[in-house]
């Protein structure tokens, strides 16, 4: 909740928070970016991990997202393929400001991920 009051969101009025739980009890938060150039929005679990990654930490146990809608807002596509990178199997809790909560595992949430076999495309 900390992070999403600091949600740059002027585009889409949607503030998100999130909290990455590392495997060595550190916490990294991340709030969504906006920009005039609307691609170059950055969601706030995405931020997350990229500055967890950025401090050497990248052994993750759960997620937390915080939003203000009025359900738990379960992370975009694009974010549960980042986070599958990293931890195909992590706990993802989410909040209102009302305080209702969702809990799902990723595995549940992106079954079929993307995982880039590295031979491929080799000739
Ligand atoms: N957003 C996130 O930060 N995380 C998600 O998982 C879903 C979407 C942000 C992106 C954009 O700034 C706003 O929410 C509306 O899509």
């Amino acid at each position: 909740m900390r992070a999403l009051d600091n949600a740059y969101a002027p585009y889409s009025n949607f503030r998100v928070g999130a909290a990455l739980l590392a495997r060595n009890g550190e916490v990294i938060t991340g709030c969504n970016i906006e920009n005039s150039a609307f691609g170059q929005a950055i969601c706030a679990e995405t931020l997350a991990v990229g500055y967890a990654v950025s401090q050497g930490l990248t052994d993750f146990e759960e997620i937390a997202i915080a939003t203000e809608d009025s359900e738990p807002t379960p992370p975009c596509g694009a974010c549960r393929q980042v986070l599958n990178e990293f931890a195909p199997n992590i706990k993802i809790s989410s909040y209102t400001r009302e305080g209702k909560e969702a809990v799902w595992t990723l595995d549940n949430l992106l079954p079929h991920a993307f995982v880039l076999n590295p031979s491929r495309g080799r000739v």
